[in-house]
């Protein structure tokens, strides 16, 4: 898959085929995923992947996510808060979760919190993309505090936060492809 055309052609899927995903696929993701940019003194973030029984016990934990990101869905046009609103019902029966993990770390270190999500944030951007490579479809999963200390009990992840997710699975859609509004851009001396 050529670059450009991967990154036009990856959407956000929502709703996926009840097909299991190979862990052989997964650890492909992985392998190539470490060609991603890094700063390597924060190398502390991980990924924790679930499927079956404990999959369907942390889907429904995030069912709270249709009352916590209320305010956060009124806030979309209607279309896309009725999305947000499905989704959170069973990730778009996502057979595959997988789950971003950094160390806790407490206030004083807040410097070195924001470079360990800044870290996590560029490899998992990587292996969004990496998954849409190997025809797999992803969305990204909101991790409120509330939940995320849920996970970590459910996951037995002493130590850990767990900051985002990404359901996995293959397409059972195809939304249109579209390019989000531009961010201001500031040149000087250009
Ligand atoms: C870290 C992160 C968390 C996200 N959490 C959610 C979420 O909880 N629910 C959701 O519907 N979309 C979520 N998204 C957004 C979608 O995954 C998607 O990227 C967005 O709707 C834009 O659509 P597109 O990816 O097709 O361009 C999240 C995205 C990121 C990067």
């Amino acid at each position: 898959m050529e670059l450009l055309e991967g990154i036009k052609s990856r959407r956000a899927i929502r709703k996926f085929k009840k097909q299991e995903v190979p862990k052989e696929t997964i650890e492909r993701i992985f392998e190539d995923s470490r060609w991603a940019p890094v700063v390597a003194a924060f190398r502390g973030w991980d990924f924790v992947i679930v499927r079956g029984e404990m999959r369907d016990r942390l889907a429904d934990l995030l069912t709270q996510n249709t009352v916590i990101l209320r305010d956060l869905f009124a806030m979309m046009d209607p279309d896309s808060e009725k999305k947000a609103l499905e989704y959170y019902k069973n990730l778009g029966d996502a057979p595959t979760l997988m789950f971003v993990t950094i160390p806790e770390l407490p206030e004083e270190q807040r410097w070195e919190y924001s470079f360990q999500i800044l870290t996590a944030t560029t490899e998992f951007m990587q292996i969004w993309l990496l998954a849409h490579r190997e025809g797999l479809g992803a969305c990204g999963i909101t991790v409120p505090p509330y939940i995320g200390r849920q996970i970590q009990e459910e996951l037995g992840l002493g130590g850990r936060e767990v900051i985002y997710g990404l359901s996995l699975g293959y397409p059972d859609e195809e939304p249109i492809a579209k390019p989000h509004p531009r961010v201001n851009a500031t040149y000087i001396g250009y």
